[in-house]
């Protein structure tokens, strides 16, 4: 039995310019701009899972498969990257800053390629749990690493107490009152995975930790394909910082339980990806971690190498609940779109 949790959103409203101000389809052009001068850019392959289809009870499931971004690892090599080349643009930073950020691993990586980019200097707070292995990559890209906290939300904070105390630059991938434009920017940098589609989907199931990937799914989709494509935001149910923000129709901290899917732990929603997804999303799910770990092994089986944080969205879909999949009108007409966002760690 899944302990899984399916919430079709009752405050589902159409996308607006208000929204497409944030993000649309014209941010996504600049930003693929921007990657194909860079040597390593290359669209990233979308695998077609047919078992995973059968098994869903959809048409067609495909994969965009991440893994590969940028010789990053994962998808967020659009993200931080793009944050810091856009810092120089604006002549707010340059090859005398020091930039600083919180990182479950990915985004520390992105900023880290940026920021070499520029001859800058960086240094990422990580939490004690995450893996070893990212620390080893950060420092081979010249980062500086400093070990703090449990969890996420503690070295997010740590690495804000940097950035005051020495006047550094922050790059979070978390946004808060007062402070848009940098996660603004990676979330623009992150819908160039979308832009490399060819179709519509009807169905976009992705995972999410503070809500910047799934917020710039729901807007650019939106806004290039219209309200069809359903958004279904997927969270472990030990971090539901989205679901529970959604419910409370405000952003709201989750105390949650320990979760083995390490890049999705995030106890409290970017504020942005709250604003756009507490509208533009049509559903929110829970998943367990042994139901990431699962879809993990059956992507693996059609050939497409995943972490379990990057097979969540896969998770999500085969979880979802009879009463939901109505509201989704997820039937044999589907067209699946999910995102492997990290390869295996
Ligand atoms: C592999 C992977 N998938 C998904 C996410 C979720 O992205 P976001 O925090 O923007 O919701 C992350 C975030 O670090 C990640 O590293």
């Amino acid at each position: 039995m899944s302990m899984s949790t399916s919430w079709p959103n009752p405050a589902r409203t159409p996308y607006t310019a208000r929204d497409r101000a944030l993000i649309g389809v014209e941010h996504a052009r600049q930003a693929r701009a921007h990657f194909e001068t860079h040597r390593r850019y290359r669209p990233t392959p979308l695998h077609s899972l047919p078992a995973l289809a059968r098994a869903a009870g959809a048409g067609t499931v495909g994969v965009k498969d991440e893994s590969g971004r940028l010789g990053l690892g994962s998808f967020k090599a659009l993200g931080g990257a793009y944050a810091v080349h856009r810092l120089v643009q604006r002549g707010e930073a340059d090859a005398s800053t020091t930039f600083v950020c919180a990182s479950a691993g990915n985004h520390g990586l992105s900023v880290a390629a940026g920021v070499r980019e520029i001859g800058g200097t960086f240094v990422v707070y990580l939490g004690h749990d995450v893996p070893e292995p990212f620390a080893d990559r950060l420092r081979a890209l010249g980062a500086e690493v400093r070990r703090r906290g449990g969890d996420y939300d503690q070295s997010m904070f740590a690495a804000q107490q940097a950035a005051d105390d020495n006047g550094w630059q922050l790059v979070s991938d978390s946004s808060w009152e007062g402070y848009t434009t940098v996660p603004l920017d990676i979330m623009r940098g992150y819908t160039v995975l979308f832009d490399e589609l060819a179709e519509a989907p009807t169905h976009v199931f992705v995972q999410a930790g503070v809500g910047g990937l799934a917020a710039a799914a729901a807007a650019y989709t939106r806004d290039r394909w219209g309200e069809r494509p359903a958004i279904v935001v997927v969270e472990p149910e030990g971090a539901p910082c989205l679901l529970e923000s959604a419910r409370a129709g405000e952003p709201v901290h989750v105390e949650g339980s320990p979760t083995t899917l390490g890049r999705l732990d995030c106890r409290e929603p970017s504020l942005i990806a709250y604003e756009l997804l507490s509208h533009l999303a049509d559903a929110f799910v829970t998943i367990t971690d042994a139901e990431a770990a699962d879809a993990a092994a059956r992507l693996a089986a059609e050939g497409v190498s995943v972490s379990p944080c990057g097979a969540t969205g896969a998770a999500g879909l085969l979880a979802l609940d009879a009463a939901t999949r109505r509201a989704l009108r997820l039937d044999s007409g589907a067209r699946i779109l999910l995102i492997g966002t990290e390869g295996p760690v």
